[in-house]
């Protein structure tokens, strides 16, 4: 049967530690193996991408096996080819489709409609690879505290937050999540959160006080305020000046705060150039194990996937 990735809970709690604890051994022994050796994966991206695509391609060469990216330009869904036929036949001649896409609901179609595996690499509902890189990020910082921690996200409630809420329930964290009055996150994804986080001692709270958030907070975790695909609500950034990451908000955190940003970055929005710069070190930290991270999930899927 094949494994596809397209939101966290594809994977339990037990899978979800092991791909984690398998990524510190993926970036201590800078893993090379065989798992895709023969294997040709594609990656779709409707949107642009420095981090996920580069990290998944070199993740994929590391493993052994030929990635090549298209975009959706250049492909016949461009001329209104539908995601049945598509996704039929990529997985005639691919071994697994890696997705960046403006709608969740195609990606969920195209998902259905493949017969090999199919990875999701940000959708404007959720972006499970970042997330599971992330817990991973503090993982190989703070080992199993990691529970102990108070991680607040503050800013928009978008796809990273998303999937901040699910991440929080699967691995059993302690989640503040800070946002503007209707800007919170979806309700499905706070709702999915909650259920696992009734398995695991998670603990999600929302609030529209950055300040309460952050009091105290181990982690303080930002994302821009205008996603792709969202140009438009460039005219609201003003709702969101009270969430901005400066020292004054950061101020209020514990001392030892950590800082972390998705990337990428705009500097005198959602954060302040001097507190981006205070943090540069574990945000790159952050950005250097997507690529650990994905090794692991690909190690993960394939194997799960032949069995
Ligand atoms: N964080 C992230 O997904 O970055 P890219 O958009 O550069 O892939
Ligand atoms: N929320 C951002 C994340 C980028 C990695 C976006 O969707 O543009």
């Amino acid at each position: 049967m094949k494994r596809d990735f397209i939101d966290l809970w594809n994977v339990d709690p037990d899978e979800g530690w092991k791909i984690v604890k398998d990524t510190l051994k993926a970036k201590e022994n800078n893993l090379k193996s065989n798992t895709l050796s023969g294997k040709n994966i594609a990656l779709l991206f409707t949107k642009p991408s420095t981090r996920t695509r580069v990290s998944f391609e070199v993740a994929i060469n590391h493993l052994g096996g030929n990635s090549f990216f298209m975009q959706e330009g250049h492909l016949q869904l461009s001329r209104g080819e539908d995601v049945q036929d598509t996704a039929r036949t990529l997985s005639r001649y691919v071994d697994g489709v890696i997705v960046r896409n403006h709608s969740h609901t195609w990606l969920e179609e195209f998902s259905k409609w493949a017969s090999v595996p199919v990875i999701n690499a940000l959708t404007d509902k959720s972006h499970p690879c970042q997330i599971l890189s992330d817990v991973f990020t503090l993982y190989e910082r703070f080992g199993e505290d990691i529970k102990n921690l108070k991680i607040a996200y503050v800013g928009d409630g978008n796809n990273v937050c998303n999937t901040w809420l699910v991440g929080t329930g699967l691995f059993g964290l302690n989640l503040f999540v800070a946002t503007p009055e209707g800007f919170e996150p979806n309700s499905y994804y706070f709702q999915a959160g909650e259920d696992l986080a009734k398995m695991t001692d998670g603990n999600i709270y929302l609030t529209n006080n950055p300040f309460e958030a952050v009091k105290e907070a181990d982690v303080v975790y930002t994302d821009v305020w205008v996603s792709m695909g969202e140009e438009k609500k460039e005219e609201v950034t003003e709702v969101f000046k009270p969430f901005q990451i400066n020292g004054e908000l950061l101020s209020y955190a514990k001392d030892t705060v950590l800082v972390m940003h998705c990337l990428p970055a705009k500097k005198g929005q959602e954060i302040t150039s001097d507190v981006f710069e205070k943090h540069a070190d574990f945000i790159f930290t952050q950005a250097e194990n997507r690529l650990h991270a994905q090794k692991s999930l690909l190690d993960f899927i394939y194997k799960k996937s032949h069995s």
